[in-house]
């Protein structure tokens, strides 16, 4: 189990999340952030610094946005557009800083 970010976030890109999580694991694509669900402690920092309530515990995500866990995932496990590998575990978002990238869903997302 992980916290996973929704669609909210998507355009808007905050990034006050960010600087709350003491594992450095929210990662910033394009469009939006995506949490390491294997990094995650479910300590819950993130949630409520996000000022558009993007940020959910998997199990309460809201009606709808159940693809958002998928893809949180999916941007560690599955090569990103244009990208040979799979980002996997690169050692911490802050190394990594911005992407410029996201999932093909993600993309491809219509609010
Ligand atoms: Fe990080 Fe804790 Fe959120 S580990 S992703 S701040 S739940
Ligand atoms: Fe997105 Fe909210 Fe973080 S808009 S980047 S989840 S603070």
């Amino acid at each position: 189990m992980a916290f996973v970010i929704g669609a909210a976030c998507v355009d808007v890109l905050d990034r006050a999340c960010v600087d709350e999580c003491p594992v450095d694991c929210i990662f910033e694509g394009n469009r939006m952030a995506y949490i390491q669900p294997d990094e995650c402690t479910d300590c819950g920092a993130c949630e409520p610094a996000c000022p558009v309530e993007a940020i959910y515990y998997e199990d309460d995500m809201p009606d709808g946005q159940d693809e958002f866990i998928a893809e949180n995932a999916r941007f560690f496990t599955e090569p990103l557009p244009g990208r040979a590998e799979p980002l996997g575990h690169p050692g911490g978002a802050s190394a990594v800083g911005r992407l410029g990238v996201d999932t093909v869903f993600v993309q491809q997302y219509q609010p």
